[in-house]
């Protein structure tokens, strides 16, 4: 299984908003395969297709130390939210960045699963928060948007510098 390449933020591709997987078929599974390799040799907890040039709502997930709660998203959609939250996040587009940003605390969402069987999963903390943010990242929307415009200014000149330098 190759590991993908990863784009980096500010990559406008990573703005596009992803479409609906019609049916999980095997290309869609070696796609999530490739996405867990991806991201555990990243390593991160958490990976969307668009993160990959892949315009597909599919996310993979594991919040574990030892990985070995993985969890696949195929159109995922946030059913309910609850309470709040403010923990720091990175993201594998943005590398070296961590900011504190503020969630629900509690998601209920309705997914796909790597077998194309409809399920929904509750999370709270971490697992929420992720799930949060890889799901953002199908609507193109990246953690930094959730910071003041200064700081994201700061960060994308940063980035911007990091990718000329590479
Ligand atoms: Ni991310």
């Amino acid at each position: 299984m190759p590991r993908l390449d990863i784009l980096l933020f500010p990559d406008p591709r990573l703005r596009r908003r992803a479409d609906p997987v019609d049916v999980v078929d095997d290309d869609v599974r070696r796609l999530i395969d490739d996405m867990f390799e991806t991201m555990y040799d990243a390593p991160g907890v958490g990976l969307s297709a668009p993160q990959v040039n892949v315009a597909k709502r599919v996310v993979t997930i594991d919040v574990s130390k030892d990985r070995s709660a993985p969890l696949c998203l195929v159109n995922p959609e946030i059913r309910s939210v609850g309470g709040e939250t403010e923990a720091e996040e990175g993201c594998l587009s943005v590398p070296g960045v961590y900011e504190m940003v503020k969630r629900p605390e509690r998601v209920r969402v309705c997914a796909l699963d790597h077998d194309g069987r409809s399920r929904e999963i509750e999370a709270e903390g971490l697992l929420a928060v992720c799930i949060q943010h890889e799901i953002d990242h199908l609507d193109g929307r990246l953690f930094v948007d959730y910071l003041s415009r200064l700081k994201r200014q700061r960060i994308r000149k940063k980035a911007e510098k990091a990718l000329r330098h590479a």
